[in-house]
């Protein structure tokens, strides 16, 4: 199975000119690279995602932020994932940390994306984690098991396959401090525990569960090598093509 190496850029790349310096430098960089054991994706702010596609949409994946949990029809402001399909996105991130945070993201709101974009045939690429006050009280466990079991209610064995999980710990979110690899080794345990308990081994077998927060080229092996992930969201790092293309390159091995 290819390891995902996966970029969140967040809402960065104010312009075209920045857009296209970006797309310019992420080009080069991935330039006669063989990544053969890596699949790269990239998820920039909405407005980009067609200058993306067109882009470097051979080279890489493209995803979004984000989607709403309805098709069409009057919801100001919301984009829906069969949109996203039409052109060409092919991931979708969902239940970021930032979402859940400032948008008032609850895992029923994320139940109802993760089907949304299932239906759609995006991959869903789903954020679970702990925050500091939980790790703090000892709750990692807890909020995990709650985030997973809310979040795949009433998703089918058949279709689980196709999600990708995120243990992404809020606390090492943008703040340069990361879990151990046994840490995160135990994390992706009991997400999979948590999983074949729901489903059965068999259906549980392709799922990917990738490690999210402060991921860096110093630190890829730390987060995703030693502890077997399949792979890492990366946030910061990913708004620099050179380390982001780094990162990949590590974990390609
Ligand atoms: P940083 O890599 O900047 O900590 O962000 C992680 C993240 O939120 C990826 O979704």
């Amino acid at each position: 199975m290819k390891k995902l190496v996966i970029g969140n850029l967040k809402m960065n790349l104010l312009s075209p000119q920045e857009r296209e310096r970006y797309l310019e430098f992420l080009s080069k960089e991935l330039q006669g690279k063989k990544l053969k054991n890596t699949e790269i994706v990239v998820c920039p702010p909405f407005v980009h995602i067609e200058s993306f596609v067109k882009s470097v949409g051979k080279k890489v994946r493209i995803g979004s932020q984000n989607i709403f949990w309805e098709e069409k029809g009057a919801y100001t402001g919301e984009t829906s994932p069969v949109m996203l399909k039409n052109i060409k996105a092919q991931y979708a991130i969902i239940g970021h940390s930032e979402r859940r945070r400032y948008f008032g993201e609850t895992n029923e709101t994320i139940n109802l994306k993760l089907k949304s974009a299932l239906r759609a045939g995006l991959t869903p690429i789903f954020c679970v984690g702990e925050t500091k006050e939980e790790k703090g009280m000892d709750m990692t466990m807890d909020v995990i098991v709650r985030q997973i079991q809310e979040g795949l209610k009433d998703i089918s064995r058949v279709l689980i396959e196709k999600i990708v999980i995120v243990y992404e710990p809020v606390w090492a979110v943008g703040s340069d401090v990361i879990p151990t690899s046994n840490e995160i080794m135990g994390a992706k345990l009991l997400i999979r525990k948590i999983l074949t308990e729901k489903y059965g081994a068999k259906y549980v077998e392709k799922i990917r569960v990738i490690y999210g927060g402060s991921v860096n080229a110093k630190w890829a092996k730390q987060v995703c090598v030693d502890p077997e992930m399949d792979g890492v969201l990366v946030g910061r790092e990913s708004l620099v093509p050179h380390e982001f293309v780094k990162i990949a390159s590590i974990i390609n091995g």
